[in-house]
């Protein structure tokens, strides 16, 4: 049964003129597009008859875009699957993968995968910067985030950004809570895609869903960017005085972080935390396998547990379950790092939430993070 919606022009019942839909405000639109969400047989006229007024209709199909990591296309298609089964793929590039919707797809459309770094309504293709900014030029956004699909390659994108201010005027930056955003994804030698995403709650706030860290040239392991990362995203309370417990800590990445912080670390490794990582006063290593480790050798309170061992995410987890009740009565929260060995482990993270969640946790919450590569983030809130 095709579907159609109002998206071109709507007639406004008060007035009886025709008006451009996007030239009205948005609660008006919206209660216009109740108004032909009854419009759901063939025989539809063109223009249509509603019961609010004539509606000029079309037949539609909405696309969903997210951008994610490239190569990890084949984790967001099998979570999406599982999570939106109304969503269809529909196209895939290193980065970029849209799906098809039956039914309409706003910005404001919630994320169907943590691996998705922007997630929103596809616009489609845009052939030359002119043309990204002659689509944009009426969409109503209030940012524009110009930015690379693969955030490791070279392109450039400071053509994209002068044709799109100066013919739109929309500004660039951090969106704001509730603004209306214009992705334009470029990729070299190809057209962009443009999508448009409303920043809210786990929407993006800086173009590409990035998180901006300052990794200090002494950080031996990406993994001090993927706890600042965690903290951001999380929005977690972590602060100067408190105490935190790291399950694989070597080379000490993630104990820079947080010692840096004012926080107390205690390292659990059998290799080697680097020298700098070290030399830091609150820094402590237990050189031992977590299975060796007793409630005895631990510190009275500990307000954060990170787990970022190379075990297989079950293995990893019965241990820690044998930590909980001697960590769960001070604990805060936990950061899980958990590799991805292979795609079904997709399958498998509502499971391992669960699991995570029987430790003694309210809630948990999957993101690939920026800084992620094959594993993902997981952040347990007391
Ligand atoms: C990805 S690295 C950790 C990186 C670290 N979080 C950082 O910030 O630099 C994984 C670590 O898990 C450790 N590991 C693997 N099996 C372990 C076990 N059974 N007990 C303790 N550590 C283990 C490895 O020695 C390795 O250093």
């Amino acid at each position: 049964m095709p579907r159609y919606r109002a998206d071109l022009f709507a007639v406004v019942p008060s007035s009886g003129r025709f008006e451009a839909a996007r030239n009205l405000p948005d609660a008006r639109c919206q209660e216009f597009g109740q108004g032909i969400a009854a419009l759901g047989d063939d025989n539809v006229p063109y223009p249509a008859n509603t019961d609010r007024g004539f509606a000029m209709v079309r037949t539609v199909t909405d696309f969903v875009f997210a951008t994610c990591l490239p190569d990890m296309e084949p984790a967001l298609k099998r979570e999406v699957a599982r999570t939106r089964p109304e969503l269809r793929f529909a196209y895939s590039r290193p980065g970029l993968v849209t799906f098809k919707s039956d039914r309409a797809v706003t910005p404001e459309d919630v994320t169907g995968s943590a691996f998705a770094r922007v997630w929103g309504r596809s616009i489609g293709p845009a052939r030359d910067p002119a043309d990204a900014a002659h689509q944009l030029a009426y969409v109503g956004a209030n940012r524009v985030h110009v930015f690379a699909r693969d955030p490791e390659g070279v392109v450039d994108l400071e053509s994209w950004r002068e044709a799109i201010a100066s013919a739109t005027g929309i500004p660039a930056g951090s969106a704001l809570p509730g603004e209306l955003v214009a992705d334009v994804i470029v990729a070299p030698g190809e057209p962009a895609w443009l999508g448009l995403h409303r920043h809210g709650s786990g929407g993006a706030a800086e173009p590409g869903g990035a998180i901006a860290v300052e990794v200090p040239a002494e950080a031996p392991s990406r993994a001090y960017a993927k706890i600042e990362e965690a903290i951001a995203w999380g929005t977690l309370p972590v602060e100067a005085g408190q105490v935190a417990l790291e399950i694989g800590a070597a080379p000490g990445g993630a104990v820079l972080a947080l010692a840096r912080r004012g926080v107390t670390v205690w390292g659990v490794d059998t290799g080697d935390l680097a020298p700098a990582v070290l030399a830091q006063p609150n820094v402590h290593h237990l050189q031992i396998k977590v299975g060796a480790l007793r409630w005895e050798q631990l510190p009275a309170r500990i307000d954060w547990l990170l787990v970022d061992v190379n075990l297989a995410p079950q293995v990893a987890l019965h241990e820690i379950a044998r930590l909980m009740p001697k960590l769960r009565p001070t604990l805060r929260g936990a950061v899980f790092t958990l590799k991805l060995n292979d795609w079904s482990f997709v399958d498998e993270l509502p499971a391992l939430g669960d699991r995570i969640i029987a430790l003694g946790f309210a809630s948990v919450r999957f993101k690939h993070l920026p800084s992620n590569r094959r594993e993902v983030c997981a952040i347990a809130r007391s």
